[in-house]
Protein backbone atom coordinates (compact mmCIF):
# COMPACT_ATOMS: atom_id res chain seq x y z
CA UNK A 1 0.00 0.00 0.00
CA UNK A 2 0.73 3.80 -0.68
CA UNK A 3 0.48 6.74 1.11
CA UNK A 4 1.02 10.27 -0.05
CA UNK A 5 0.86 12.94 2.59
CA UNK A 6 0.46 16.34 1.80
CA UNK A 7 1.15 18.74 4.18
CA UNK A 8 2.39 22.67 5.38
CA UNK A 9 4.84 20.95 8.15
CA UNK A 10 6.15 17.96 6.14
CA UNK A 11 9.29 16.91 9.37
CA UNK A 12 6.08 16.33 11.53
CA UNK A 13 6.34 13.28 10.38
CA UNK A 14 9.26 11.94 10.65
CA UNK A 15 9.32 10.45 13.96
CA UNK A 16 5.79 8.44 13.43
CA UNK A 17 7.47 7.38 10.01
CA UNK A 18 10.96 6.55 11.11
CA UNK A 19 10.35 4.48 14.18
CA UNK A 20 8.30 1.13 15.26
CA UNK A 21 6.29 -0.82 13.47
CA UNK A 22 5.45 2.01 10.75
CA UNK A 23 9.27 1.90 9.95
CA UNK A 24 9.41 -1.85 9.98
CA UNK A 25 6.41 -2.19 7.66
CA UNK A 26 8.78 -0.10 5.24
CA UNK A 27 11.14 -2.21 5.73
CA UNK A 28 9.19 -5.19 5.06
CA UNK A 29 7.96 -3.80 1.96
CA UNK A 30 4.19 -3.54 3.12
CA UNK A 31 3.87 0.17 2.75
CA UNK A 32 5.39 3.20 1.10
CA UNK A 33 4.81 6.88 2.67
CA UNK A 34 5.54 9.86 0.49
CA UNK A 35 5.48 13.12 2.38
CA UNK A 36 4.94 15.96 0.22
CA UNK A 37 5.37 19.87 1.45
CA UNK A 38 2.61 21.16 -0.30
CA UNK A 39 4.47 24.66 -0.66
CA UNK A 40 6.06 23.06 -2.92
CA UNK A 41 2.90 23.21 -5.07
CA UNK A 42 2.68 26.72 -4.85
CA UNK A 43 3.07 29.05 -7.96
CA UNK A 44 3.66 32.58 -6.55
CA UNK A 45 7.23 33.58 -4.95
CA UNK A 46 6.16 33.59 -1.39
CA UNK A 47 5.02 29.94 -1.54
CA UNK A 48 1.30 31.16 0.30
CA UNK A 49 -0.96 28.52 0.78
CA UNK A 50 -3.73 30.76 2.72
CA UNK A 51 -6.03 33.55 2.21
CA UNK A 52 -9.09 35.59 3.76
CA UNK A 53 -12.44 33.97 4.15
CA UNK A 54 -14.70 35.39 1.25
CA UNK A 55 -17.78 36.53 3.22
CA UNK A 56 -15.49 38.02 6.39
CA UNK A 57 -14.48 35.92 9.76
CA UNK A 58 -11.48 35.51 11.14
CA UNK A 59 -8.26 32.81 10.38
CA UNK A 60 -7.16 31.81 6.95
CA UNK A 61 -8.39 29.54 4.52
CA UNK A 62 -6.07 27.07 2.58
CA UNK A 63 -6.41 28.15 -0.89
CA UNK A 64 -7.54 25.35 -3.83
CA UNK A 65 -4.59 25.93 -5.99
CA UNK A 66 -1.80 23.86 -4.29
CA UNK A 67 -4.12 21.23 -3.08
CA UNK A 68 -5.47 20.84 -6.47
CA UNK A 69 -2.18 20.48 -8.33
CA UNK A 70 -0.37 18.57 -5.72
CA UNK A 71 -3.35 15.91 -5.91
CA UNK A 72 -3.44 15.98 -10.05
CA UNK A 73 0.46 15.29 -9.89
CA UNK A 74 0.08 12.47 -7.93
CA UNK A 75 -3.29 10.78 -9.67
CA UNK A 76 -0.96 11.44 -13.11
CA UNK A 77 1.57 8.73 -11.31
CA UNK A 78 -1.39 6.41 -9.80
CA UNK A 79 -5.30 6.14 -9.24
CA UNK A 80 -5.53 7.71 -5.87
CA UNK A 81 -8.44 7.88 -2.74
CA UNK A 82 -8.09 11.01 -1.27
CA UNK A 83 -8.48 11.85 2.07
CA UNK A 84 -8.94 15.31 3.87
CA UNK A 85 -8.07 15.57 7.65
CA UNK A 86 -11.09 17.82 8.99
CA UNK A 87 -12.97 18.28 12.62
CA UNK A 88 -15.88 17.95 10.11
CA UNK A 89 -15.46 14.41 8.37
CA UNK A 90 -17.06 11.12 9.79
CA UNK A 91 -15.54 10.29 12.75
CA UNK A 92 -12.59 7.80 11.97
CA UNK A 93 -13.51 3.81 13.50
CA UNK A 94 -11.64 0.77 13.56
CA UNK A 95 -14.46 -0.66 10.25
CA UNK A 96 -13.47 2.55 8.39
CA UNK A 97 -9.98 1.42 8.67
CA UNK A 98 -10.64 -1.96 7.52
CA UNK A 99 -12.29 -0.26 4.40
CA UNK A 100 -9.11 1.77 4.05
CA UNK A 101 -6.74 -0.77 4.34
CA UNK A 102 -7.83 -2.34 1.10
CA UNK A 103 -7.07 0.07 -0.76
CA UNK A 104 -3.65 0.75 -3.27
CA UNK A 105 -3.39 4.26 -2.50
CA UNK A 106 -4.58 6.59 -0.10
CA UNK A 107 -3.74 10.18 -0.73
CA UNK A 108 -4.22 12.22 2.48
CA UNK A 109 -4.50 16.09 2.60
CA UNK A 110 -4.07 17.79 6.07
CA UNK A 111 -6.27 20.36 6.53
CA UNK A 112 -5.24 24.46 8.86
CA UNK A 113 -6.35 26.71 9.69
CA UNK A 114 -9.91 27.55 9.48
CA UNK A 115 -10.33 25.03 7.23
CA UNK A 116 -9.90 24.33 3.16
CA UNK A 117 -11.44 26.26 0.49
CA UNK A 118 -14.89 24.37 0.05
CA UNK A 119 -14.26 23.56 -3.69
CA UNK A 120 -11.12 20.79 -2.91
CA UNK A 121 -13.87 19.24 -0.97
CA UNK A 122 -16.39 18.75 -3.89
CA UNK A 123 -13.92 18.34 -6.27
CA UNK A 124 -10.52 16.57 -5.00
CA UNK A 125 -11.82 15.03 -1.99
CA UNK A 126 -13.15 11.37 -1.53
CA UNK A 127 -13.58 11.48 1.67
CA UNK A 128 -13.23 13.92 4.67
CA UNK A 129 -12.08 12.00 8.43
CA UNK A 130 -11.87 13.69 11.97
CA UNK A 131 -10.38 11.80 14.62
CA UNK A 132 -12.77 13.03 17.06
CA UNK A 133 -14.91 15.45 18.34
CA UNK A 134 -12.26 17.98 19.14
CA UNK A 135 -10.32 20.69 17.45
CA UNK A 136 -6.43 20.12 16.92
CA UNK A 137 -4.18 23.21 15.71
CA UNK A 138 -4.09 21.08 12.12
CA UNK A 139 -4.71 17.75 10.39
CA UNK A 140 -0.87 16.40 10.60
CA UNK A 141 -1.74 14.41 13.67
CA UNK A 142 -4.86 12.74 12.36
CA UNK A 143 -2.87 11.68 9.07
CA UNK A 144 -1.01 9.82 11.56
CA UNK A 145 -3.64 8.30 13.17
CA UNK A 146 -5.22 7.21 9.83
CA UNK A 147 -1.34 5.79 8.68
CA UNK A 148 -0.60 4.08 11.73
CA UNK A 149 -4.34 2.45 12.52
CA UNK A 150 -4.28 1.39 8.63
CA UNK A 151 -0.82 0.31 8.05
CA UNK A 152 -1.27 -2.05 11.25
CA UNK A 153 -3.60 -3.79 9.43
CA UNK A 154 -1.94 -4.44 6.20
CA UNK A 155 -0.90 -8.39 5.92
CA UNK A 156 2.10 -9.03 7.53
CA UNK A 157 2.48 -6.13 9.17
CA UNK A 158 1.91 -7.27 13.17
CA UNK A 159 3.86 -10.00 13.92
CA UNK A 160 1.06 -12.75 14.75
CA UNK A 161 -2.39 -12.42 12.68
CA UNK A 162 -4.06 -13.73 16.06
CA UNK A 163 -3.09 -10.32 17.43
CA UNK A 164 -5.71 -8.31 14.86
CA UNK A 165 -8.45 -10.95 16.33
CA UNK A 166 -9.41 -10.42 19.94
CA UNK A 167 -8.55 -6.99 19.63
CA UNK A 168 -11.07 -3.49 21.06
CA UNK A 169 -13.73 -2.78 18.61
CA UNK A 170 -13.62 -6.41 17.33
CA UNK A 171 -17.18 -7.98 17.46
CA UNK A 172 -18.13 -4.17 19.01
CA UNK A 173 -16.35 -5.02 22.14
CA UNK A 174 -13.58 -3.62 24.13
CA UNK A 175 -10.37 -6.26 25.13
CA UNK A 176 -10.41 -8.11 27.92
CA UNK A 177 -8.21 -6.82 30.49
CA UNK A 178 -4.15 -8.86 30.05
CA UNK A 179 -1.62 -9.73 32.88
CA UNK A 180 1.89 -10.66 32.54
CA UNK A 181 4.31 -11.89 35.05
CA UNK A 182 5.01 -12.21 37.94
CA UNK A 183 1.35 -13.45 39.13
CA UNK A 184 1.71 -11.79 42.63
CA UNK A 185 2.80 -7.66 42.02
CA UNK A 186 2.42 -5.82 45.12
CA UNK A 187 0.04 -8.40 46.65
CA UNK A 188 -2.28 -8.02 43.59
CA UNK A 189 -3.12 -11.79 41.96
CA UNK A 190 -3.60 -12.39 38.44
CA UNK A 191 -7.20 -13.87 38.27
CA UNK A 192 -6.39 -17.55 38.91
CA UNK A 193 -8.23 -19.25 35.93
CA UNK A 194 -5.69 -16.87 33.97
CA UNK A 195 -2.93 -19.65 35.45
CA UNK A 196 -5.11 -22.87 35.25
CA UNK A 197 -4.04 -23.85 31.85
CA UNK A 198 -7.51 -24.62 31.15
CA UNK A 199 -8.28 -22.69 27.78
CA UNK A 200 -12.25 -22.96 27.18
CA UNK A 201 -12.57 -21.36 31.00
CA UNK A 202 -9.82 -18.65 30.01
CA UNK A 203 -11.97 -17.49 26.72
CA UNK A 204 -15.24 -17.90 28.75
CA UNK A 205 -13.49 -15.65 31.35
CA UNK A 206 -12.42 -13.43 28.66
CA UNK A 207 -15.35 -12.82 27.00
CA UNK A 208 -17.44 -12.11 30.08
CA UNK A 209 -14.67 -9.50 30.96
CA UNK A 210 -14.93 -8.07 27.15
CA UNK A 211 -18.94 -7.44 27.56
CA UNK A 212 -18.35 -6.41 31.47
CA UNK A 213 -16.01 -3.92 30.67
CA UNK A 214 -17.76 -2.48 26.80
CA UNK A 215 -21.08 -2.27 29.28
CA UNK A 216 -18.90 0.04 31.94
CA UNK A 217 -17.05 2.05 29.99
CA UNK A 218 -18.71 1.76 26.19
CA UNK A 219 -22.41 1.21 26.42
CA UNK A 220 -22.75 3.03 22.98
CA UNK A 221 -20.96 -0.23 21.17
CA UNK A 222 -23.86 -2.66 22.55
CA UNK A 223 -26.11 -1.11 21.29
N1 LIG B 1 -8.07 18.94 12.23
C1 LIG B 1 -8.29 19.60 13.37
N2 LIG B 1 -8.96 18.85 14.25
C2 LIG B 1 -9.17 17.64 13.64
C3 LIG B 1 -9.80 16.44 14.03
N3 LIG B 1 -10.38 16.29 15.22
N4 LIG B 1 -9.82 15.42 13.15
C4 LIG B 1 -9.27 15.55 11.93
N5 LIG B 1 -8.66 16.66 11.51
C5 LIG B 1 -8.59 17.70 12.35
Amino acid sequence: MRFDIITIFPDMFAPVVNESMIKLAQEKGKVRIDVHDLRDYTTDKHRKVDDRPFGGGPGMVMTAQPLFDAVKKIKGRRKAKVILTCPTGQPLTQKMAKELAKEKNLIILCGHYEGVDDRVRQEVVDECISIGDYVLTGGELPAMVLLDCVTRLLPGVLGKEESLVDESFEGNLLEYPQFTRPANFRGIEVPNVLLSGHHEAIEKWRKAQSVNKTKKYRPDLIK
